[in-house]
């Protein structure tokens, strides 16, 4: 179950406030290759969430295309592709946490039986066992971003997308989550898109870390992570994690100075 995701060419103009253009991607092409945990870096503004609707089928480039196939070559269309989880995780408050994992399936007609014998599959291999009857309120935030993650891994679609899913956790519970997913990725290769502020995550996760110019967005380089799986966190305290870093973080500066600058400019003010 895995597919390349080739992203051709994709040009995003947005509307803006003032019924302006708004050009947040600009002629970006990728292939994001099969089995592969992509990491997308860059500067707030430039795209990234952009990118990954377009990828799940969310929004419809301007122009440009993105062109998914499964291993036999045939064409899949982006929705059906893949399943995306969000910084903030949307978990339904009156359900349980089971429920929660199993809505997905519950949709799609999957029968009661089944759909809770796959959620509770799942549930112990994000560390939630015991929690199948809470609801989220009665949860922690790291806990419910396991739900989160439960909840699209249940889908058991190739393409995994990842929009700052660890955002908003303390960094303690991020290390762990960055473990578990780690985990979850060995057990089962995807194609990951996994957006990130982070140039640590970005590195520990990563085949590759695919790092973006400020607005309008581009590539600016693409750094290939040839750290040996399984990581593990300790592999951020050795040399070679911290050449990676230092890589990504001189091409980033540049970028985020330049977004930073462009805000500034009077057209942009309030
Ligand atoms: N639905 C939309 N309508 C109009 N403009 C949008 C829309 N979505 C995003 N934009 C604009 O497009 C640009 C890129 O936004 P996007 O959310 O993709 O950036 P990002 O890289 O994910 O930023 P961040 O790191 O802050 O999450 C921004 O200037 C944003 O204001
Ligand atoms: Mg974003």
């Amino acid at each position: 179950m895995a597919v390349d995701v080739l992203v051709e060419n994709i040009t995003q103009i947005w509307t803006d406030r003032r019924g302006g253009e708004l050009r947040a991607l600009d002629g970006l092409s990728h292939r994001f290759a099969s089995g592969r945990f992509s990491c997308i870096l860059g500067p707030s503004g430039c795209g990234k969430s952009t990118l990954a609707q377009i990828v799940g089928g969310l929004e419809r480039p301007t122009s440009g295309k993105v062109d998914i196939r499964d291993a036999d070559g045939a064409v899949i269309a982006p929705g059906a592709a893949s399943v995306m989880v969000w910084q903030n995780q949307n978990l339904f408050p009156w359900r349980s946490v089971l429920d929660n994992i199993a809505f997905g399936l519950e949709v799609a007609g999957v029968s009661r039986a089944e759909r809770y014998e796959r959620a509770r599959a799942l549930i112990g291999s994000v560390g939630l066992r015991g929690f199948e009857r809470h609801l989220p309120r009665q949860l922690s935030g790291g806990m419910r971003q396991r739900v989160a993650l439960a909840r699209a891994l249940i889908m058991d679609r190739p393409i995994l997308l990842m929009d700052e899913p660890f955002g908003a956790l303390d960094a303690q519970t991020k290390f762990v989550m960055q473990e578990e997913l780690l985990r979850i990725f060995e057990a089962h290769r995807r194609t990951v898109i996994f957006v990130t502020h982070s140039i640590e995550e970005a590195v520990l996760l990563g085949d590759e870390v695919v790092v973006m110019t400020a607005r309008p967005g581009r590539i600016k380089e693409v750094i290939e992570v040839d750290l040996p799986r399984p990581r593990r966190l300790e592999m951020m305290g050795q040399p070679e994690f911290a050449a990676l870093t230092g890589r990504a973080l001189a091409l980033i500066r540049d970028e985020v100075t330049r977004a930073l600058a462009e805000q500034d400019r009077p057209e942009h003010a309030a």
